[in-house]
C-alpha cells in the first residue's frame, strides 16, 4: 500500500501555518542573506522570516550578531531599512533607546527617573546567526544544534568548489502554500509533464531524490552523461541549484498559508557571458512549476480532494517531508 499523502488541511488551514511559524521555522536554521552585504562593522540586514523580525549585524569585533528586530521598550523596530549601516549602536525607530551591537541596551533615551528601572533587564532578544561559505543562516531557537550539522550532506557535495562572487535577484509571487512548492521540488516526477524543455535533456526514468539526514539531494542523469550539477533541498525552505557555474539559492518563503514568495539568488561568475541564458532557462522552469503549483492549491481548496498516495519511488523525499512537518506539528 503506497504511503497516503497528508490531508488536505495541511495546505489550506491557517491554524496550522500558524504552528508552522512556532514548531518548524522559528527552530530551524533558515536562509538570510549573504555575508557580503554585511562587509563592515554596522552594516545589516533586516528581513522577516515566517513573520519574525530579524536583524543582522556585523559588530567592531568583526563577528555577526542577530536579534529580534523589536525594542524592549514598545516594540519599535531597530532598523526600518532592508539593508544599511547603523554606525556603533541601534537607536530604535519610535523614541531612541539606543542598544550596543551586543544587544545591551545603552541608554533609554529620555525615559527620566523610574524606581527599579534596570536596562541590564532589557537586553534585545537574541537570534543565532551562522555562515556558510559566505551564506548567512538565522535560527530562532537558542538551543539548535550547529547550522553544519543541517548542511554537513550538501557541504560534502559542495567539496571543494567556490560560491560565485556576482549577484542577481528575481522574486515571485506564488499562490499556494510553501509546502506545495516545496514537495513539488521534491520529486522528478513532474518533469515529463510540466517541463517538457528539461524533460528533453535529463533522464526522467531514472530521476532520483535521496534524503541523507535534512538534505535532499537529486540525482539526474543528462541524457548522454552524467550531468555535473548539484541539485539539493535543505529542510525547511531551500533549495541549491548548482549548474554551469551558477548558484542559485532558492529561498522559498511563506507569506500566509495560501501565499508563497520564491526569493532567488543567483551567484555567478561576473561577466559569464552563459549568465544570461542561464537565467532564461531557470525563470520558465519557475513559471511552469509556479503555474502547476497554483492549481493543484486551486484543487486543494476546491473541497473535493481528501487527500492521495505517494510512489514510494518517486515521491519518497516528499513523504519525508511530509512525515517531517506532521512530527514537528506534533512537538
Ligand atoms: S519602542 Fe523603542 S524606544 Fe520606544
Ligand atoms: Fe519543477
Amino acid at each position: 500500500m503506497p504511503v497516503a499523502t497528508a490531508p488536505v488541511a495541511f495546505y489550506r488551514d491557517p491554524d496550522i501555518f500558524a504552528r508552522e511559524r512556532r514548531t518548524v521555522f522559528a527552530r530551524s536554521w533558515l536562509f538570510f542573506g549573504l555575508e557580503a552585504d554585511l562587509a563592515r562593522p554596522g552594516d545589516y540586514l533586516a528581513d522577516e522570516v515566517a513573520g519574525y523580525p530579524v536583524v543582522v549585524v556585523r559588530t567592531e569585533g568583526g563577528e555577526l550578531k542577530a536579534f529580534h528586530n523589536v525594542c524592549r521598550h514598545r516594540a519599535g523596530p531597530l532598523v526600518g531599512d532592508a539593508q544599511g549601516h547603523c554606525g556603533r549602536e541601534f537607536v530604535c525607530r519610535y523614541h531612541g533607546w539606543r542598544y550596543a551591537l551586543d544587544g545591551r541596551l545603552r541608554s533609554a533615551t529620555g525615559f527620566g527617573p523610574a524606581d527599579a528601572f534596570d536596562p541590564r533587564e532589557f537586553s534585545l532578544f537574541p537570534v543565532r546567526v551562522e555562515t556558510w561559505r559566505g551564506v548567512a543562516f538565522v535560527n530562532l531557537d537558542p538551543e539548535a544544534a550547529p547550522l553544519i550539522e543541517t548542511l554537513r550532506p550538501l557541504d560534502v557535495l559542495f567539496g571543494n568548489r567556490t560560491v560565485p562572487g556576482a549577484v542577481e535577484r528575481r522574486s515571485h509571487a506564488l499562490a499556494c502554500n510553501w509546502k506545495v512548492y516545496v514537495e513539488n521540488y521534491l520529486e522528478g516526477y513532474h518533469i515529463d509533464q510540466v517541463h517538457p524543455g528539461l524533460a528533453a535533456d535529463v533522464d526522467t526514468a531514472a530521476y532520483a531524490v535521496r534524503m541523507e539526514g535534512e538534505v535532499a539531494v537529486h540525482e539526474v542523469l543528462a541524457t548522454g552523461g552524467a550531468a555535473e550539477g548539484l541539485w539539493a533541498w535543505v529542510w525547511p525552505n531551500l533549495a541549491f541549484n548548482l549548474y554551469r557555474g551558477v548558484l542559485l539559492l532558492e529561498h522559498i518563503r511563506p507569506v500566509g498559508h495560501g501565499q508563497t514568495r520564491l526569493d532567488y539568488v543567483y551567484l555567478h561568475e561576473a561577466g559569464d557571458p552563459a549568465f544570461a541564458a542561464a537565467l532564461k532557462t531557470s525563470g520558465e522552469l519557475t513559471h511552469e512549476d509556479a503555474w502547476i503549483c497554483e492549481r493543484v492549491q486551486q484543487n486543494l481548496d476546491a473541497g473535493v480532494y481528501q487527500a492521495g498516495v505517494l510512489s514510494p519511488q518517486r515521491e519518497n523525499a516528499v513523504a519525508w517531508f511530509q512525515a517531517r512537518i506532521a512530527d514537528a506539528l506534533a512537538a
